[in-house]
């Protein structure tokens, strides 16, 4: 990784419209709906397979800059039902971001469980499908979690591979390597999300907008 000389002096002329610069993350842009989901978690009894209904959210946000670092991304929240159930079955919320300079692709990622990462990855910006990643005791792309889960249900590591159809919807595939009564557990899910919102435009952006 190239250290940057001048850590502190931010780019002078960043493009304020952050839909244009998403690169391999703009298919992701806007409201999202499936109803196909499949999720394997760990039971007493053994893995549990069970299909789900997911709602997601991605919103761009301003250019974010650290010093020269310029990234561009969205505020991503995920809501998940199973069926005929309203209790909640998964909860989920972060950012995904893309440096155009370098190909950096990051993903950050909480759940009320008491857990957090930041996982990484690398994609040009016209890649229609890619991943990122993040593992347990790693100080950059690591995971986080609450003593309970870090004893019981440890979380070693985390990828995520994402796809996009040339008919606007997206695919994912996560696996999720858990340690649970001393032996790795896939907690693996996967599903197909259908459009059901265009994404509107970064706050700047709209800010800088003639008003009609
Ligand atoms: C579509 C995504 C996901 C769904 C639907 C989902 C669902 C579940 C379910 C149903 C359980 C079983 C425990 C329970 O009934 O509450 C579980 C356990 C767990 N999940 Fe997930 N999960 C998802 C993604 C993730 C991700 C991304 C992580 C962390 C990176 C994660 C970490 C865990 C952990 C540590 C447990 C064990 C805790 C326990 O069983 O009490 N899950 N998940």
């Amino acid at each position: 990784m190239r250290l940057h000389r001048d850590i502190f002096t931010e780019p002078s002329d960043v493009d304020p419209d952050t839909l244009a610069n998403l690169g391999p993350l703009r298919p992701l842009a806007g409201v999202w709906q499936a109803d196909k989901g499949i999720d394997v978690n760990p039971k007493a009894d053994g893995p549990q397979t069970k299909p789900f209904i997911e709602h997601i959210r991605m919103d761009p946000i301003d250019p974010q800059t650290n010093g020269p670092q310029l990234f561009y991304g969205m505020r991503y929240h995920i809501h998940i039902n199973t069926p005929g159930e309203a209790i909640t079955f998964h909860d989920q919320t972060g950012y995904w971001l893309w440096e155009p300079a370098t190909g950096l692709i990051l993903q950050t990622l909480a759940i009320p469980r008491g857990q957090s990462l930041l996982a990484a990855g690398r994609a040009d910006a016209d890649a229609r499908s890619f991943s990122v990643s993040a593992r347990r005791g790693d100080p950059t792309y690591g995971i986080t979690s609450t003593e309970f889960l870090d004893r019981n249900f440890r979380t070693e590591s985390y990828r995520i591979e994402i796809t996009c159809h040339d008919d606007d919807s997206w695919s994912y595939l996560t696996a999720t390597e858990l340690i649970v009564e001393g032996k790795p557990f896939d907690h693996h899910d996967s599903n197909r999300l259908r459009r059901t919102g265009a994404p509107a435009p970064n706050p700047l952006l709209l800010a800088r907008k003639p008003v009609s």
